[in-house]
């Protein structure tokens, strides 16, 4: 994907939390977006969703300006399968439901065919013996995997995850991070914020550093975590890989 923001800000109650963020990526696979707490990754990352307005700046993916008037974000909110902590699954319904609600209601598929779709991604995840539960009755990394099944069955090129793997053990986190891994391999394009360093060298082709609302520093994932030139860059890695 080729992704330009230009001076992205955004503020809530005189509090800058995206300070003229400019980015620009001609091929980038997987952009990872770190920072501290508070820098401003997931309202970047909800800005780019179409989620929330920014209120100056501009986006363009793949050379197509993101207009950011309520019509035409409907559809670009639907080229975009979303993961955000915060928005996570429908309580009242079940997994399986879960999925196909949004195939029928917003993209338009017959019930059979939605749940033929999820069915298909329920297996894949192995979560089909799990279906019929709600979300309360699914564990942590069960409800995860149902959130990303609903992010991908309406195949989007882009992928916005909000720290999928953050309030799971280590061992869902793997199986997450796997998911995700694979999903990649099979072409589909990221921008996900993570605290998992390891996971974000991993995946990552590119890397943003997000403090303040700034981004402070982006580059290959190499460079960031082996030679990043900003002293606030190696404060942040200092912090985190300490432990
Ligand atoms: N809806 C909102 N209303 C008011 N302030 C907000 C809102 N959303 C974010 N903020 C503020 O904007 C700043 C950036 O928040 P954001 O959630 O983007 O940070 P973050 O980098 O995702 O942090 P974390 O790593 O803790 O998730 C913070 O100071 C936050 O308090
Ligand atoms: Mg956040």
């Amino acid at each position: 994907m080729k992704i330009r923001l230009h001076r992205l800000s955004k503020a809530f109650g005189g509090h800058l939390a995206l300070d003229r963020v400019s980015l620009a990526l001609e091929e980038v696979r997987t952009l990872v977006l770190i920072g501290p707490s508070g820098g401003g990754k997931s309202t970047l990352l909800r800005i780019i969703a179409g989620l929330e307005y920014p209120d100056s700046g501009a986006i363009a993916i793949n050379d197509q300006d993101v207009v950011f008037e309520e019509n035409t974000l409907l559809k670009h909110r639907r080229t975009i399968g979303t993961v955000f902590q915060a928005f996570n699954l429908f309580p009242h319904l079940s997994a399986l439901q879960n999925i196909t609600l949004p195939l029928e209601k917003v993209h338009g598929y017959s019930q059979a065919a939605a749940e033929e779709i999820a069915r298909q991604l329920l297996v894949r995840f192995q979560l089909d013996s799990h279906a019929m539960k709600k979300p309360a009755e699914l564990s942590g990394g069960q409800r995860q995997r149902v959130a990303i099944a609903r992010a991908i069955s309406i195949k989007p090129r882009l992928l916005l995850f909000d720290e999928p793997t953050s309030a799971l053990d280590p061992e869902m986190t793997a199986e997450v991070l796997d998911m995700i891994t694979e999903l990649r391999d099979e072409g589909r394009d990221f921008i996900l914020v993570t605290h998992e360093m390891g996971f974000a060298r991993r995946v990552a082709d590119q890397v943003a550093l997000l403090a303040e609302g700034r981004i402070i520093e982006v580059g290959p994932v190499q460079q960031i975590f082996e030679s990043a030139t900003k002293l606030k860059t190696r404060e942040f890695f200092a912090k985190v890989l300490k432990y």
